[in-house]
């Protein structure tokens, strides 16, 4: 397996990997064009990226991760939001509220890190075989080279697969909130040691 940062001719698969393997939060209601749309911005930034993990050329996995979550957002509505609203405008109507819950997000109000996992999958048939803690190290180590001591995430209560790997990798839960809609939400830190 390889691990290695993600390019724009990623952009389609990861989408198709988020759109198919997570069901949690507003994003996977925008379609497919909205997500690649999103994480093309996250090339773009310089204090985000995505790194894929591949088996033979096919990409199993991605985790996309930013240094402040809320400055990425902002910019994709400032920059993306024509184009991506366009095209996602009744699914974004739909899901309004929980798009200003997780713009909302209270990062202040419990001392909690800007940085955060935004999103991690593994396609069904490579999961269990240690490609997505080889994604979160990744990242945190990215994390770390780029002066970022501590990084959180959110997933939903019930995840056991996600609470098990953040775990793996060195998170602890911090907070539990209910940012989605009235679903139950553990938010868990990685500190850099
Ligand atoms: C969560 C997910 C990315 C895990 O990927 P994976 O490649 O299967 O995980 P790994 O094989 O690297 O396992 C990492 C750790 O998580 C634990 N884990 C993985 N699947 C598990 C499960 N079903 N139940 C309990 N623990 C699990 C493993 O035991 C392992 O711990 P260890 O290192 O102490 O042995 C994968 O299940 C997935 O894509 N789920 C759907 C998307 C999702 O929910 N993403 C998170 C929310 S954004």
């Amino acid at each position: 397996m390889i691990v290695r940062d993600a390019d724009r001719r990623d952009l389609a698969r990861v989408a198709a990997l988020h759109a198919d393997r997570i069901a949690e939060g507003f994003l996977p209601r925008l379609g497919r064009p909205f997500l690649e749309r999103l994480y093309r911005r996250v090339l773009l930034r310089p204090d985000a990226f995505v790194i894929v993990a591949a088996d033979d050329d096919r990409t199993v996995g991605f985790v996309a991760v930013a240094a402040d979550l809320g400055a990425l957002y902002r910019s994709f509505v400032v920059r993306d939001g024509a184009v991506a609203g366009l095209r996602a405008a009744p699914r974004i109507l739909a899901s309004l509220k929980r798009v200003l819950e997780t713009l909302r997000y209270p990062a202040s109000e419990r001392d909690l890190p800007d940085a955060e996992i935004l999103a991690v999958a593994v396609e069904a048939s490579a999961a269990g075989r240690g490609v997505g803690r080889a994604l979160v190290d990744a990242a945190t180590a990215r994390m770390e080279a780029l002066g970022v001591r501590a990084v959180k995430v959110v997933t939903a209560a019930d995840n056991v697969p996600a609470l098990g790997l953040y775990r793996s990798c060195g998170f602890t839960t911090r907070a539990r909130v209910e940012v989605h809609g009235g679903t139950p939400s553990e938010v868990l830190v990685w500190t850099a040691s």
